[in-house]
Formats: structure tokens, C-alpha cells, sequence
């Protein structure tokens, strides 16, 4: 099989905002996609029908991450950009009564050990592209800045993708721009209720569920900036 070039890759597409952001550059985007999925559901055989080869993966499986790297690997000879979408939220609260110790390492691999993995693996995938531009992106959370008191882990986790965003900025500079996008508010998840909806919607100074729409906004701006790296871009609607 012939190896594909200046692809995009991005994890954790099979579902909203991953899922979004791959069928976005498969429509109107220049690159061919790669993507990982946990869940397979109709997403998956979509983005697949539209030329996006998946591999599924569950990063919290032994030998999870060299068996995903040798797959890209085989069918990639460059990339254009990657994307960290893949990640797991949990209160406290459900790390404490439903996994222990496994729920809080699942986070830490998913938004720590997992980037800084495939950033170390792909870097030469990443320099091989022909684009003058190429870019690592990750997907954070704005409550890094706000920190709440029940989501202790999660949040810490997300605090190192930044952090290892801004390192990852500085070792691959000039040729690879490293920065993450930090959102509050985006989606709503199946079942919120209404009265949670309305205090999340209450907490920005614009009030909307704005939609994946402003992530592949903050994509584009940060894949088409020459001179934008280490940044964290907050996507919050504004805060009160
Ligand atoms: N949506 C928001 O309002 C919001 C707000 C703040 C930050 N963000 C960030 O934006 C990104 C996308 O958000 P989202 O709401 O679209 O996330 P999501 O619906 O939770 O999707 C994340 C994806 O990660 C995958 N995943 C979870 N555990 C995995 C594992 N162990 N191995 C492999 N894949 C795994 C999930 O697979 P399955 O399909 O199997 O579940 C899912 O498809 C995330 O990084 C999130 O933290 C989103």
C-alpha cells in the first residue's frame, strides 16, 4: 500500500468534536485524515466512507501506544499536523466510587502519557511533511484556569497538556508549532439536564453552547499562523 502524505491525524474521532474537526478537514481541507476511535459507531464508518482510515484503540490497553505508532506509521510517510482530541472526563466523585486508581491513571495516560508519546514518536513524521507549516495541536480545558473543587484530577491532568504544550513549543521550534486549545463550554453531553445547562450556559460572559464549529475556527487560525506557537488559545465564550 502507498504510504500517504501531509495527512492530519486525531485521536479520539469518533464521536462530536473529534469527529467534527476530522469530517471538516476531510470536506474542506487540503490533507488526507487518520484518526483513532474507541467506539465503534456510524461516525467512524462515515468519516471512513470519505477516505479517513481509523485505527481503534483503547490507550488504557497494554501495548496500546507502539501497536497505534507501527500502524501510522506503515500507512503514513508524513503529517501535516496532529491533533490530541482523545480524553476522559471525570469527577472526582466517579474516580473515587467506580474505578479507583484505574480511572485516575486512565486520565494521566490519555492527556499526558499519550501526547507525549506520539509527540516523541511522530516528530520525524511531523518534519518529513512538504507544508511550510506544521503543527501539534492539543485539546486542554479553560478550567485549568478556573479550577474547580470537584474535578481535582481531570483538571490536573489537562494542566499538564498545557504545560507539555509549551515545552513540546520550544524543543520542536522552528519547524513544528506546538499549542493547545483550551475550551469551557462546547457541547453539551446526552442527558444534562436542564438546570445544569443553565448554570454552564450562565458561567460565560456570552452565554451560548457555541458548537464544535468554534474548535475547527481555533484550528484553522492556529494551522494557518506562521507565528503562533506555545499558546494556549481559551475558548470560553468569555469570563463573568
Ligand atoms: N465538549 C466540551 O464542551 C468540552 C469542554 C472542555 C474541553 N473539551 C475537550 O475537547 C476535546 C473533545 O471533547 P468532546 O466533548 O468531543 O470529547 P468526548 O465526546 O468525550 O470524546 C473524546 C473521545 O475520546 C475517546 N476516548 C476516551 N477514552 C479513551 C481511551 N481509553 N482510549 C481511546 N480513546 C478514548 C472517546 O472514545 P469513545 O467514543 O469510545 O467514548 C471519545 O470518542 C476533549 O479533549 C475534551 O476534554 C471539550
Amino acid at each position: 500500500m502507498k504510504k500517504i502524505q501531509n495527512a492530519v491525524f486525531i485521536t479520539g474521532a469518533g464521536q462530536r468534536i473529534g469527529y467534527y474537526l476530522a469530517k471538516s478537514f476531510l470536506q474542506q481541507g487540503d490533507y488526507p485524515v487518520l484518526f483513532t476511535y474507541r467506539t465503534h459507531r456510524s461516525e467512524v464508518d462515515e468519516l471512513k466512507a470519505l477516505g479517513a482510515i481509523g485505527f481503534q484503540v483503547d490507550f488504557t490497553a497494554p501495548n496500546a501506544l507502539p501497536k497505534l505508532i507501527q500502524q501510522v506509521s506503515e500507512s503514513a510517510e508524513s503529517l501535516r499536523a496532529m491533533i490530541h482530541n482523545a480524553s476522559l472526563w471525570l469527577s472526582d466523585e466517579t474516580i473515587a466510587e467506580e474505578g479507583g486508581e484505574k480511572n485516575f491513571n486512565a486520565l494521566f495516560q490519555l492527556h499526558v502519557e499519550v501526547p507525549y508519546a506520539l509527540n516523541r514518536a511522530f516528530t520525524p513524521l511531523l518534519q518529513s511533511a512538504s507544508t511550510p507549516l506544521k503543527d501539534i495541536i492539543s485539546l486542554s480545558d479553560a478550567n485549568v484556569n478556573r479550577i474547580s473543587a470537584d474535578h481535582i484530577a481531570y483538571v490536573a491532568s489537562k494542566a499538564a497538556l498545557q504545560s507539555m504544550t509549551k515545552g513540546f513549543a520550544k524543543k520542536l521550534a522552528p519547524n513544528i508549532k506546538v499549542n493547545d486549545i483550551a475550551p469551557a463550554l462546547i457541547l453539551f453531553n446526552e442527558g444534562d439536564n436542564e438546570a445544569y445547562k443553565q448554570r454552564r450556559l450562565a458561567q460565560s460572559a456570552l452565554g451560548i453552547e457555541p458548537g464544535a464549529e468554534v474548535v475547527w475556527q481555533a484550528v484553522q487560525y492556529l494551522m494557518n499562523s506562521p507565528y503562533t506557537t506555545g499558546s494556549v488559545l481559551v475558548l470560553d465564550g468569555g469570563q463573568k
